[in-house]
């Protein structure tokens, strides 16, 4: 029997099954990573190889060795997952892969894998978003989280606030102009000589320093504009140097990484507060590698309680890259009969209201 019939078939059983496990991929940039996900609610593993070792001399990811890594790594993470999660092959019911945005040639290599891995197991494929795999995240977190509520994606590549009004029903209320949140961070890590990447290592700095020390710009573009754009900012820290260097002063690096942080995490609770009230919702979201940011958790819990909604964000490990929150995607898209066939290929840019 041809592999779309008995996929197809196998599809309509899982709609209606109580009892699912989908094996998910996620090679987008530099992690790879493989899950087996649970009724689309339960990493019963999620393992995440992480490049960052091997990028790191560079200052940043360079796309042709992620694209080798994956390669060279992608058998043992699905190993791995497997073993962890006490699942057998033959008990995999689907199976989810990242088809985009991302490095194409690195997105190419777990499309490839979990294309050939569906056809040999005859099982329904589903070719999911990135960003929307940041959102599920926090259905793997919260297994009584259901929509609709807004969501803040902050990671390397978006910076987007979408309302979540139903499952796999989205739409982009704003998003950046210029550089997403955390390629600021990253950007100004390099600036200041922190290192890659550059979140954790300007929180870390930040720690140290007075958020109020340097007064960096907040851009809010037009009034009401739920767009972000963090470029002015990261102009603005490079001028600060620059003129420090100039005038042979000594750079307070923690002070500046300290105000840098204020600024763009005030930005981002004002945006989505605003977009919350703006579409009536009770509950807030957080998702992407940013979120893990502890300061920013943390303005956002005293905003959310002072103006009376209910938050929710990822462990850090739910945040940043892994393949968990594909295969929750994957569940979701599957269950209203969303299945890629054999023709899947890896898109470098995709809208997530569109695929
Ligand atoms: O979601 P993610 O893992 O990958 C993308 O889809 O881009 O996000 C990675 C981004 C990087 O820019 C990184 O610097 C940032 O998230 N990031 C952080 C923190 N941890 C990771 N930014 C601020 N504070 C952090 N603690
Ligand atoms: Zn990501």
């Amino acid at each position: 029997m041809g592999y779309i019939r008995k996929a197809t078939e196998k599809l309509e059983r899982f709609k209606n099954r109580h009892d699912t496990r989908i094996l998910a991929i996620e090679t987008s940039c530099d992690e790879t990573a493989c899950a087996v996900v649970r009724n689309g609610r339960e990493a019963l593993s999620n393992v995440i190889s992480t490049q960052i070792e091997t990028h790191k001399k560079y200052g940043g990811v360079v796309p042709e060795i992620a694209s080798r890594k994956h390669i060279e790594l992608i058998d043992y993470v699905v190993d791995e997952a497997l073993v962890g999660a006490k699942t057998h092959l033959g008990d995999i019911d689907a199976i989810a892969v990242t088809m985009g945005p991302g490095l194409v040639g690195a997105l190419l290599v777990g499309v490839s894998h979990a294309k050939a891995m569906a056809f040999a197991l005859e099982v329904p494929l589903a070719g999911v978003h990135h960003i929307e795999g940041h959102i599920c995240a926090n259905y793997i977190q919260h297994r009584d989280l259901e929509p609709p509520f807004v969501c803040l994606v902050a990671s390397g590549g978006h910076s987007h606030l979408v309302h979540v009004k139903g499952y796999g029903q989205y739409k982009i209320l704003g998003r950046t102009r210029d550089d997403a949140a955390g390629e600021a961070f990253d950007k100004v890590a390099r600036a200041l000589g922190l290192g890659y990447p550059g979140g954790p290592l300007v929180e870390k700095e930040a720690q140290k320093g007075d958020p109020g020390a340097v007064a960096f710009p907040r851009t809010y573009l037009e009034p009401g504009s739920l767009d972000f754009s963090f470029s002015g900012l990261k102009t603005a820290v490079l001028n600060h140097l620059n003129v420090c260097r100039q005038r042979g002063e000594a750079v307070n690096t923690a002070d500046v990484a300290a105000s840098f942080q204020s600024a763009v995490i005030e930005v981002l609770v004002d945006k989505t507060i605003m977009a919350a009230k703006k579409c009536s919702t009770d509950t807030v979201v957080l998702a992407g590698g940013v979120a893990s940011n502890g300061r920013l958790r943390s303005e956002f819990e005293s905003r959310c309680a002072d103006e009376g909604f209910l938050l929710k964000y990822p462990s850090k490990l739910l945040c940043t890259d892994n393949a968990a929150m594909i295969g929750a995607t994957g569940y979701y898209r599957l269950r209203r009969g969303l299945m890629s066939t054999m023709t899947l290929n890896a898109v470098a840019s995709m809208e997530i209201d569109s695929y």
